[in-house]
């Protein structure tokens, strides 16, 4: 059984023993595999924390996710429930278990880097058009799959995609299924029915036009939404951010204002052409729309060909700037052994 709750230690508690035991009837021998490492808080949501830990018989590193059980709005057993649905897909997160101690759920899941907000910081705030162009590229796959197994993400943002660890630096993983929703019944093909009057779900920055009306968001509104972050990682921020209005609902009127009344030529303007277009065609899909991913993609690899460029995953910004300090600090190792070296020449003679 998938959900069912299985072992783990958190933080080698052995009071957490007597209910782990409880719940696990006594089937496995070895009792707790996973141990969380509270000293590497990885993130911080607004539903709950996660933290790095590692699997004690494989000496794998993990990520830990904890909802509290008093959550007023739970979602992270059904986040892990989409997981589940997910899993195989390229760029998204392996899940191990999700399990419940005496406070929380906790869901235990694939270690991955930093997230692209993060990397954004590292990069000067600002990531080349080459670099938001390949992002762009990887998102639309993204989106394309797990549009495939019957889900819209509604909640796009720089805080949601990872990168991957190590070999994986150059693979993007979406991250935070817990806005997501079904939008087709896999038995029937049915999409769900257009509704309007819904509040604002997801982040109102990247929202797209029609989730500021409140209409039922479905697989055109993820679409424009990577259109408002790859143009956000172009130019640094939007021109709705900073707003400081105490009231949400008015802050967020003034966004919807704002992503209204500024044309889509000003809002891309010293930008490709084809990210203006990206953006229109989300506008102007209809609500059962399919979004054509193909189409999509090929905009941004003509976009970068237009500027004389090629993709190639090892030219993500992040990558060039951690190889290039990498490259520093050998540099500084051969340094310092050619001066060990002398020293050792100097003692010898
Ligand atoms: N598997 C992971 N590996 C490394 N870091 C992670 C992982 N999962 C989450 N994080 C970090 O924790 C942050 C919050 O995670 P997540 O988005 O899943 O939580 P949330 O509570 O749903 O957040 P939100 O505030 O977006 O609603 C991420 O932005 C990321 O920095
Ligand atoms: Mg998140």
């Amino acid at each position: 059984m998938e959900d069912e709750p299985k072992k783990i230690n958190i933080n080698n508690e052995t009071s957490k023993k007597e209910e782990i035991d409880k719940n696990e009837g006594h089937k496995h021998k070895e009792k707790y595999i996973f141990t969380m490492d509270k000293d590497r808080l990885l993130g911080k949501g607004s539903f709950g924390k996660i933290f790095a830990g590692y699997n004690k018989k494989t000496g794998e590193e993990v990520a830990i996710k904890l909802e509290l059980l008093s959550a007023e709005q739970p979602q992270l057993i059904s986040e892990y429930k989409i997981y589940k649905t997910l899993q195989g897909g390229f760029g998204i997160p392996k899940v191990y278990e999700c399990s419940r101690n005496k406070k929380n759920i906790i869901l235990i899941m694939e270690l991955l880097g930093e997230s692209l907000e993060k990397k954004l910081n590292k990069c000067n705030r600002k990531f080349s058009l080459l670099t938001v162009l390949m992002i762009g590229e990887q998102l639309v796959s993204r989106l394309e799959f797990i549009h495939s197994k019957n889900y819209l993400h509604r909640d796009i943002k720089p805080d949601n995609f990872l990168v991957g660890r190590g070999n994986k630096r150059d693979t993007i993983y979406a991250i935070d299924f817990g806005l997501a929703k079904k939008y087709k019944d896999p038995k029937t093909g049915l999409h769900i029915p257009y509704r309007d009057g819904k509040n604002l779900t997801g982040t109102a920055r990247y929202a797209s036009t029609n989730t500021h009306l409140g209409m039922e968001q479905s697989r055109r509104d993820d679409i424009e939404a990577v259109g408002y972050m790859l143009l956000y990682f172009l130019k640094g921020s939007l021109p709705w951010q900073g707003m400081v209005l105490k009231d949400p609902k008015r802050k967020y009127d003034k966004i919807k204002q704002l992503k209204y009344d500024i044309k889509l030529e000003d809002l891309c303007a010293g930008h490709p052409v084809e990210l203006e277009k990206f953006i229109q065609y989300a506008r102007d899909m209809k609500f059962e729309d399919k979004p054509d991913y193909n189409y999509l993609r090929n905009l941004l690899r003509k976009a970068a060909a237009e500027n004389g460029m090629q993709f190639d995953s090892s030219k993500f910004d992040w990558i060039v700037i951690e190889d290039k300090e990498k490259g520093k600090e050998d540099d500084n190792d051969i340094e310092e052994k050619k001066d060990g070296n002398k020293i050792n020449k100097i003692k010898n003679k």
